[in-house]
C-alpha cells in the first residue's frame, strides 16, 4: 500500500449512514473515516463507539467526528442523510425534501475544497445523484449513486438460492430506476457460464414462472422490509462498501451503480442503474449490454418516469 492516505467522510449518521461505518471498519477499507451530522451527540457517540472496536478490526481506521472543512482531503464524501421511506410511502415521494436537504448539504462540501467522489445512497438515488452532478459541477464519472447495487445483490442471492448455487456464481443484473420500475436483465443473466434458461430448461425442478416470482421479491424487497423493521440498512451499507474498496483500491470492478448517461442504452441525461467500471477515478466505463426489445421498452419506461419527476422538481 502507498503513502496516501485514504479518507472518507459520511454525511449522515442514521441507520445506512452507522451500518456503513460499521462495515467499513470491519473490512478495513481505509485509513480515516469522518462522521458528520445534524445531530452532533448521536455522531459523537458514533465516534467513541466505532473507536472502541478498532482493537478487534483487521486494519487501523482513524475515526472522528468532523465537519464540513474536513471534505477539503476527502477522497469520497458518502451522502446517507435525509429522509427515508415509511411504510405505504414509495422513494419518488421523497424528492423534494431530500433534494432540499442535498443542495445544502452539497454546497457546503463543494465550498469547503472537496475535489473527490461523491457516492450517494439517499432515496431516490437516482434523482438525488443527478441533483449532486448539477449541485457540485463536478464531472460525471466523479458522481455515483448506488443505484441497482442492492438490487442486483437481491436478484443474486434469491437465484442463489434457488438453484442452489453460491450466489457469488450468479451473474445477473438490475437494472434502471433504484424503485418500482426497475427491471431484471434475463437476457444476459447466467450462473457459471450457462444462461439462466438453460438452468431452467435443463431440469424439471425449475420453472419460468418462478423467476417473475423472484424478480417481484427483488422490486418489492424494500416495502416487505420496511413493513417489518421501519427500515432497510445492512444490504445497502455492504453496498456502499463495496463501492468504497472499488473506489479505493481501483478495482475496476463491474457492479450496478446510478450513472450519468449520455448516448449510452439510447438515454441521455438521466442518472440510473446500469453496470458500470468503478475504479479509483469514478466511473472508467458504462458496460454496455446488449439488451433485448422488451428490456429495453423497460428501460425507456424506467427512464421516463425518472424524468417525469424530475420535471417535478423546482431546482
Ligand atoms: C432499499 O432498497 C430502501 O432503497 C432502500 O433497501
Amino acid at each position: 500500500m502507498s503513502d496516501r492516505v485514504n479518507r472518507v467522510v459520511l454525511i449522515g449518521t442514521g441507520f445506512v449512514g452507522s451500518s456503513y461505518a460499521f462495515a467499513l471498519l470491519n473490512q478495513g477499507v481505509t485509513e480515516e473515516l469522518v462522521l458528520i451530522d445534524l445531530n452532533v451527540e448521536k455522531s459523537e457517540g458514533d465516534a467513541m463507539d466505532l473507536n472502541h472496536g478498532l482493537p478487534f478490526a483487521p486494519f487501523r481506521t482513524k475515526i472522528w467526528f468532523g465537519d464540513y472543512s474536513d471534505c477539503k482531503k476527502a477522497d469520497i464524501v458518502v451522502l446517507t442523510a435525509g429522509a427515508n421511506q415509511k411504510p405505504g410511502e414509495t422513494r419518488l415521494d421523497l424528492v423534494e425534501k431530500n433534494t432540499k436537504i442535498f443542495q445544502t448539504i452539497v454546497t457546503n462540501v463543494m465550498e469547503n475544497g472537496f475535489n473527490g467522489i461523491f457516492l450517494i445512497a439517499t432515496n431516490p438515488v437516482d434523482i438525488l445523484s443527478y441533483a449532486v452532478w448539477k449541485f457540485s459541477g463536478l464531472p460525471k464519472e466523479r458522481v455515483i449513486g448506488s443505484g441497482t447495487i442492492l438490487d442486483t445483490a437481491r436478484l443474486r442471492y434469491l437465484l442463489g438460492n434457488y438453484f442452489n448455487v453460491d450466489t457469488r456464481n450468479v451473474h445477473a443484473y438490475i437494472i434502471g430506476e433504484h424503485g418500482d420500475t426497475e427491471l431484471p436483465v434475463w437476457s444476459h443473466a447466467n450462473i457459471a457460464g450457462i444462461s439462466i434458461r438453460d438452468w431452467i430448461n435443463n431440469k424439471e425442478q425449475y420453472k419460468k414462472e418462478d423467476l417473475e416470482e423472484i424478480f417481484l421479491n427483488v422490486r418489492d424487497a424494500a416495502y416487505h422490509i420496511i413493513e417489518r423493521k421501519g427500515a432497510t440498512y445492512y444490504g445497502i451499507a455492504m453496498g456502499l462498501v463495496r463501492l468504497t474498496k472499488a473506489i479505493l483500491h481501483n478495482e475496476h470492478s463491474v457492479l450496478t451503480v446510478s450513472t450519468y448517461l449520455d448516448g449510452e442504452y439510447d438515454q441521455k441525461d438521466v442518472f440510473i442503474g446500469v453496470p458500470a467500471i468503478v475504479a479509483r477515478g469514478g466511473i472508467h466505463e458504462i458496460v454496455k449490454l446488449d439488451i433485448n426489445e422488451e428490456e429495453k421498452a423497460k428501460f425507456h419506461h424506467s427512464v421516463s418516469v425518472l424524468k417525469k419527476t424530475m420535471d417535478s422538481i423546482d431546482w
